[in-house]
């Protein structure tokens, strides 16, 4: 495996240029308006996968988007590594806001990156991650290194809920046979710190409406004799937390998994930079539920957020008016051992039992998924965790991340297999926002650590 630094010193460009041009294609699976270029995207996964030397790649039609199926099988009787990541990103707007256009990746060296970072929406979320794994692949087929079984299955659908993949899983036992499943979708705390993910949170995803008037009305006519739906949707959110940030909803912490307080120190322990955290997003101070950090705020906790909120007037000028109708998208951030059906009925239920009279109010729940932990005493962990010694010179910390990905609890569930959450990323890489980028140290740094994992992986299995 040793080779892989000059195979990488060798293939530089080539590799980054590749990546460039998987990036030129917008396969934002949230507006469908892009679905062609959904395609072209899945063409592009395959053609990489042949190419880096898998011997069956295939594009699995679902209904939704295709996943892309590709296997390279030396010998049954070795372990089988299934690497899973997404093709597809979220949409890149505000359009205003990027320095240069989403689709357009360009290298630019700042701070963090002096060897450069390539911007541009998926560069991090995930095509640029997911294109490590094709290039240690590819090193590992060339040099007749690869030390077990692969299996690739990358999806479309991640930044929409997953909800073919959901359905290919369960049909496709045999097909996505595994050992360990490994995953390059999260990040890590800082290039001088390693770490990987030990888990996930799960989600509930839901919008609500409330209406009042069967119209918008004058807002002087009938302004103070009518519930008006903003105000009501206002205060009826504000009311979802109380003065130390708890959430409110009725049974809603009945599940949540409090960690012990050998847990919580041990915790305490991993690497964080209040001032640098708060600097970093122009804030004076952090906010959040009473009597946990930031660190634990944002992992082990259980949150509740409005995403959007709108209705009414909101074009130029004034208009004097009393909506007929407010709405909201509110995503609700699980822990263990929450359910995310659950949650979504005690939120529903409270949700109208808090509306007062004069309203009506409805919830219409979107997609969700359960949370997720990884045992470091695993051998999986063990083999990422030495992956990551060699080749960044420390030991990795292990560390809750926030985020989501909830088809990863059910691939435990469906497939019996656990996975390792290798992430290359940075929190500043700007995910989901404008001028995401990933570093080419981080990519390349990638490469040269996913083929120590097959190696530790197979020896220790
Ligand atoms: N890759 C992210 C999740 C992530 C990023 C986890 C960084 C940990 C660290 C994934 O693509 C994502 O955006 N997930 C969504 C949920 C999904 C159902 C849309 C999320 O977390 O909001
Ligand atoms: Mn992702
Ligand atoms: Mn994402």
């Amino acid at each position: 495996m040793d080779d892989i630094k000059a195979y990488i010193a060798e293939h530089r460009e080539r590799f980054i240029q590749e990546l460039i041009e998987l990036l030129k294609i917008p396969s934002i699976s949230a507006d469908s308006a892009f679905s062609q270029d959904i395609y072209n995207a899945a063409e592009a996964i395959k053609k990489g996968l042949s190419e880096a030397g898998c011997d069956h790649v295939e594009i699995c039609e679902t209904k939704g988007y295709p996943i892309i199926y590709g296997e390279k099988i030396i010998d049954p009787e070795l372990p089988t590594v299934l690497v899973y990541g997404h093709y597809d990103v979220q949409p890149p707007d505000p359009l205003e806001l990027w320095e240069t256009p989403p689709f357009e990746p360009t290298i630019r060296t700042n701070e963090l990156h002096p060897q450069g970072a390539i911007f541009a929406r998926g560069a991090s979320d995930d095509k640029g991650q997911v294109y490590m794994h094709v290039k240690a692949l590819e090193f590992m087929v060339s040099k007749n290194l690869l030390p077990c079984n692969v299996k690739f299955m990358i999806e479309g659908e991640e930044e929409v809920g997953s909800e073919s993949l959901s359905d290919f899983v369960q049909e496709n036992h045999e097909k996505l046979a595994n050992d360990i499943i490994l995953i390059s979708d999260t990040g890590m705390i800082a290039n001088d710190i390693p770490s990987i993910t030990t888990g996930l949170r799960g989600l509930s995803y839901v919008e609500v409406e409330v209406t009042g008037p069967n119209r918008d009305l004058h807002s002087g006519l009938y302004g103070g004799a009518v519930a008006n739906p903003i105000n009501i949707l206002a205060k009826m959110i504000a009311s979802l937390h109380d003065e130390n940030n708890h959430i409110t909803i009725p049974g809603f912490y009945d599940k949540v998994v409090e960690l012990t307080d050998e847990e919580r120190t041990a915790m305490a322990k991993a690497p964080f930079d209040l001032e640098a955290y708060k600097n970093a997003l122009d804030i004076e101070s952090v906010y959040g539920e009473e009597t946990y950090s930031t660190n634990e705020r944002n992992s082990i906790r259980p949150t509740l957020d409005v995403n959007g909120i709108w209705g009414g007037y909101t074009g130029e000028g004034a208009k004097t008016v009393i909506p007929s109708k407010a709405f909201a998208k509110i995503s609700m951030r699980l822990v263990p051992d929450q359910d995310w059906h659950e949650i979504t009925d005690l939120f529903s239920k409270h949700f109208a039992q808090i509306a007062p009279p004069g309203v009506r109010v409805k919830v219409n729940p979107h997609h969700g998924g359960e949370s997720y932990v990884t045992p470091i005493d695993s051998i999986g962990y063990q083999a990422a965790s030495k992956a990551y010694e060699t080749t960044f010179g420390k030991v990795p910390v292990p560390k809750r991340n926030g985020g989501s990905i909830p088809i990863v609890a059910l691939f435990e569930k469906e497939l019996g297999s656990k996975s390792i959450l290798m992430g290359f990323g940075l929190d500043s890489n700007a995910i989901h926002s404008p001028n995401e980028h990933f570093g080419i140290w981080n990519f390349l740094k990638g490469i040269e650590t996913i083929p120590y994992f097959y190696k530790f992986y197979t020896e220790m299995s």
